[in-house]
Parts: structure tokens; C-alpha cells; sequence
């Protein structure tokens, strides 16, 4: 059976690489085979397409051009990474994926719609998330966390207060164009209680559906 496919979004400091790492336990406490991955990043091919994207070369050519070179990350990630896993009946959870896209380089960066959907379609196809988690929190709390790192700032974090506060808004409209597949997790809470908010959800959609019925 194939695996299944759960992504996590939202903005900075939102503590989602934290939570790819504790549902990654909490699924392999259960016998289920796991691979975590990010994005930009995750093959070879896009962990070097990353660093030209967050170093901040890229930027001077427009965005996109930026959301094209995203899309060719996107196409080794998937290709290279997420399709054999779940082919081989793994469970992907990923840090980031098309909402990342359609947020940052869609509604931010004003790139026509049409461009973002034809290079979601070529490059991800029918390997679209089973389950996102959006991650919310007040924009200050998530500048808290991210200083609170002591690491330079990357090209999109470096970005006005306002931006932030818009990528919010974003991700919280986006959630709510798509309730069958997209979740919104108050991220300010405890790192154990939004973990038991995305555990609880798991089982919910994903793991109870998966458990044959027995006949009474
Ligand atoms: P990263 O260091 O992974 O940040 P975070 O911890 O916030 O996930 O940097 C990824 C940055 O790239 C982040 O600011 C969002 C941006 N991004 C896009 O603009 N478009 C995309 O499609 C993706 C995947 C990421």
C-alpha cells in the first residue's frame, strides 16, 4: 500500500521541523516506516537549488524566476525522494511543500496563478499531500523563536514585519479554501500539546481509515 504524505507550513519560527521530528517518532513507535524532508531541499539535486534560493542570488532575477528554480527543486525532491517512499509504502512528512509556493512566491511575490498551478501540476502531479499541517502563530512569537536561534537571517527572513504578518493571513485563507486536507495548529502552544493536536488529527484522518474493520 502506498504511504502516506503529510506536509507541514506556516511561517517563520512555527516550529514545524520540531513537529516533522516528533510525529516522525510517534508514527515509528507504531511500527511505520518514516522519511522526513524539507524543501527547498531534500535530493542532492535540490539541497544545491536551495542554497542558491536562500542565499539570496537568486532574488535580482524577479520572482519567477525564483518560483521557477523552486519548481525544479520541487521536480528532483519529488522524483528522487517522496515518490520512491511512498511507492515503497513509506510515510513522507515534509517541511514545506506547494503551500510554501502558492504563499510565498503566489500571494507575496504577486506571480500569476496560471504559472503556479501548471508548475505545481508538472512537477508534483497526483503526489499532492494526503494531510497539512498549518502551523499559526503570532508573528512576534515567531520572530522570538527565529532570534532566539542566534542564525543570520535568510533571503525570506529578512523580509518587513508586514510581510509576515500577510504570509500569515495567507496560509490562514489558504487553510480555509481546503478543510479536507489542510489543518491549522495553534503553534504557540507548548512544543507536547501541538504535538498532541497533530497526533490526535493523524489518527483521526489517516490511521483509523487505514485499520480494517473487524465483523462483529
Ligand atoms: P528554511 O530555512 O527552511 O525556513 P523555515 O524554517 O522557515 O522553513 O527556509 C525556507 C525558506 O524558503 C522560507 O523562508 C520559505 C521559503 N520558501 C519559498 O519561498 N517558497 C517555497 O516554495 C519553499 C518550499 C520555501
Amino acid at each position: 500500500m502506498r504511504g502516506r504524505f503529510i506536509t507541514f507550513e506556516g511561517g517563520e519560527g512555527s516550529g514545524k521541523s520540531t513537529q516533522v521530528a516528533l510525529l516522525a517518532e510517534r508514527l515509528r513507535m507504531r511500527g511505520i516506516e518514516v522519511v522526513t524532508t524539507r524543501e527547498p531541499g531534500g535530493s542532492p539535486g535540490a539541497e544545491a537549488m536551495r542554497l542558491l534560493l536562500l542565499s539570496g542570488v537568486v532574488k535580482p532575477l524577479g520572482p519567477t524566476a525564483e518560483t521557477m528554480i523552486f519548481a525544479a527543486a520541487r521536480d528532483d525532491h519529488v522524483q528522487t525522494t517522496i515518490l520512491p517512499a511512498l511507492t515503497g509504502g513509506e510515510w513522507v512528512l515534509c517541511d514545506r511543500f506547494i503551500d510554501s509556493t502558492r504563499i510565498y512566491q503566489g500571494v507575496l511575490g504577486n506571480v500569476d496563478r496560471r504559472i503556479i498551478r501548471a508548475l505545481e501540476r508538472a512537477t508534483v502531479g497526483d503526489v499532492m499531500p494526503d494531510l497539512t499541517f498549518i502551523m499559526d502563530v503570532p508573528v512576534e512569537v515567531g520572530f522570538e523563536r527565529v532570534a532566539g536561534r542566534g542564525q543570520v537571517k535568510d533571503r525570506f527572513e529578512s523580509e518587513e514585519t508586514d510581510f509576515h504578518v500577510q504570509l500569515r493571513e495567507a496560509f490562514l485563507d489558504l487553510a480555509r479554501d481546503e478543510p479536507e486536507r489542510c489543518i491549522v495548529v495553534d503553534a504557540s502552544q507548548t512544543p507536547e500539546r501541538v504535538a498532541s493536536r497533530i497526533w490526535l488529527a493523524v489518527v483521526d484522518r489517516l490511521i483509523k481509515q487505514r485499520t480494517p474493520r473487524v465483523a462483529s
